[in-house]
């Protein structure tokens, strides 16, 4: 069998597996009513708890991402309430249509794609519009590389009364999340984003407040049942049969982030972040977010330098290095490229995909010196 060539997964997931994780995911399959299983979901449970930093009772379902922000509005509503939601991105305007097709009440607070939501433009809209029962809101949009101000959001939520309905999905573990201490109603995670595991669960915590909504909304749902989820979690199982190697790849992606530790991981981001956008903009490229204070700790996206396709890169870095990098999304597509640095990433990888796209950049025609985005990126490294 020939060997297959290390493949570098610089996409904002699904993320790069450590080997420990791929081995665990090879387990044995187990009988998900009996008292094994049970103990693989309490850990599975308790890893959830301590990086969302919530007390809140939480529930893990099969499915992506999406199946969460489904799960959040189908449980929640009833047909006609009205809903706020920030729109600034694709993955905040997928939230609002599903929100539609749901048949809810939808106000949008749009923004330019690349661009945070404003606490201040929060404030107005609900002092002036309103009353909405809930806030849509992404935390990391990362179709644009924004990481919203989520704590200052949710206070101004609460204050109106609203509760606040989060899709953490691409921001957990690269930055600060916790969820009571903010007072999050409602956030949304899945497995292949940062929580070093493969994709195929979706993870939700609920507050009280949330919970109590649960009983009073009437839009249908079955398999997506939360309250029916909260009574079967409660007993450390799924009303259905779960993705177990999902489940076994969590525990032992648990593992290696409490030995790494929170504070760490996250700074681990944050300095992964720093050397990306040092390296790129070194370059002489664009980012599509200028303002570090609210770029996203998960993915980079840039222009490509003038007279260079975006796609051509994502081409040459793939074919030629084996790098896989993110492409512009809807309205951004072809315009821009991503660069993922979520998960299982470090500094040694980082700066081996800056130095293949010096190389990338010189073979299709634009002119680099050689070491500029490495150097770039490891003065930034020193200086974080
Ligand atoms: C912020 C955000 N929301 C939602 C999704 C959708 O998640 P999934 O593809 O797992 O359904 C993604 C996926 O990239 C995302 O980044």
């Amino acid at each position: 069998m020939q060997h297959p060539k290390p493949q570098h997964l610089m996409l904002p997931g699904p993320t790069p597996l450590p080997p420990s994780v791929l081995q665990a995911m090879a387990s044995p399959m187990l009988n998900h009513r009996g008292e094994v299983w049970q103990e693989l979901y309490k850990e599975v449970a308790a890893g959830v708890h301590w990086l969302c930093q919530t007390e809140h009772e939480t529930v893990m379902l099969a499915g992506s991402g999406t199946t969460g922000m489904e799960a959040a509005l189908c449980n929640l509503f009833s047909p006609g309430e009205k809903v706020l939601a920030i729109c600034q991105g694709s993955f905040s305007e997928r939230f609002a249509q599903m929100a539609e097709v749901f048949g809810l009440n939808v106000t949008r607070l749009s923004y330019a794609w690349g661009e945070a939501a404003r606490p201040e433009d929060l404030s107005r809209l609900l002092d002036e519009s309103g009353p909405f029962k809930a806030l849509l809101l992404v935390h990391n949009e990362t179709s644009t590389g924004v990481l919203n101000p989520l704590e200052s959001l949710a206070a101004i939520a609460r204050q109106h009364g609203l509760l606040t309905i989060v899709d953490a999905i691409s921001s957990l573990t690269t930055t600060p999340l916790p969820v009571d201490a903010w007072g999050l109603d409602v956030v949304i995670t899945a497995s292949q984003k940062g929580y070093l595991a493969p994709p195929g669960l979706s993870m939700l915590s609920l507050s009280p407040a949330a919970w109590a909504a649960c009983e009073q909304g009437t839009l249908p749902r079955y398999t997506l049942d939360l309250l029916l989820a909260r009574d079967y979690a409660r007993r450390a199982m799924t009303p259905w049969t779960p993705p177990m190697p999902v489940f076994q790849a969590l525990k032992a992606g648990f593992e290696l982030m409490r030995h790494e530790g929170l504070l760490q991981i996250q700074a681990r981001h944050y300095q992964l972040m720093r050397a990306v956008r040092a390296g790129l903009q070194a370059l002489g490229m664009k980012l599509l977010v200028a303002d570090e204070r609210i770029a996203s700790r998960a993915v980079t996206p840039v222009y490509p330098p003038a007279g260079v396709d975006a796609e051509d890169i994502r081409k040459v870095m793939h074919n030629n290095y084996h790098i896989t990098l993110g492409a512009g999304q809807r309205k951004l597509s072809g315009q821009i490229f991503r660069i993922g640095h979520l998960g299982y990433q470090d500094v040694p990888t980082v700066l081996g995909v800056l130095g293949c796209l010096e190389m990338t950049l010189e073979q299709l025609g634009y002119p680099v010196q050689p070491g500029t985005a490495t150097a770039a990126a490891q003065e930034a490294l020193r200086l974080s």
